[in-house]
């Protein structure tokens, strides 16, 4: 199920959670409920994960403390884990995160390659996002794909042994 798009409620109430649907409040109900009844906080990856694709795949503070205060932990503990993970994004985003893993095996296999052709023809760097809003652009760790190196991540999609070419195929396919 996909929530990217799906409006997240805008509240004044006391109970920060109460930012979120019904819709993704059933989400992450079913999240919790894959763990121990004591454990709800280990749904703390998936929960966010859930709320940053609602949220056009960024997080907020508000989104934080709501992912907090629906889990019961601290909202510290929220930070830590949304600003440890790569996966998580504190601002706003393109349409789609087109991600160049950096580490050894990609290294080898050409992956600094792909990010100087994508940085050159689309005049983005990582971190940016491109100038129609297409796509941001990231450089991240190891995607555990070494041996398909070089890997490439687009949204939750992972594509390997991609040349500039081939990576271009992908992004000029990109809505
Ligand atoms: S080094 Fe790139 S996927 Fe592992």
């Amino acid at each position: 199920m996909s929530f990217r798009n799906a409006p997240l409620a805008v509240t004044h109430s006391c109970d920060k959670s109460a930012i979120f649907t019904s819709e993704i409040r059933a989400a992450i109900d079913a999240l919790i409920a894959k763990y121990p009844t004591d454990w709800k906080q280990s749904a703390v990856m998936p929960t966010l994960t859930l709320v940053q694709d609602a949220n056009d795949g960024w997080l907020t503070t508000e989104l934080m403390n709501a992912v907090a205060a629906y889990l019961d932990m601290p909202e510290v503990s929220v930070y830590e884990v949304a600003t440890f993970y790569g996966m998580y994004d504190l601002e706003p985003q393109g349409k789609h995160k087109v991600c160049i893993c950096n580490s050894v095996s990609c290294l080898l296999r050409g992956s600094d390659t792909l990010l100087h052709h994508v940085e050159s023809k689309y005049n983005v760097h990582p971190n940016e996002i491109t100038a129609d809003g297409r796509f941001t652009l990231k450089e991240v760790e190891c995607l555990g794909a070494c041996c398909g190196a070089p890997a490439v991540m687009i949204d939750k999609q992972y594509y390997e042994n991609l040349s500039p070419g081939s990576l271009d195929k992908l992004i000029d396919g990109l809505e």
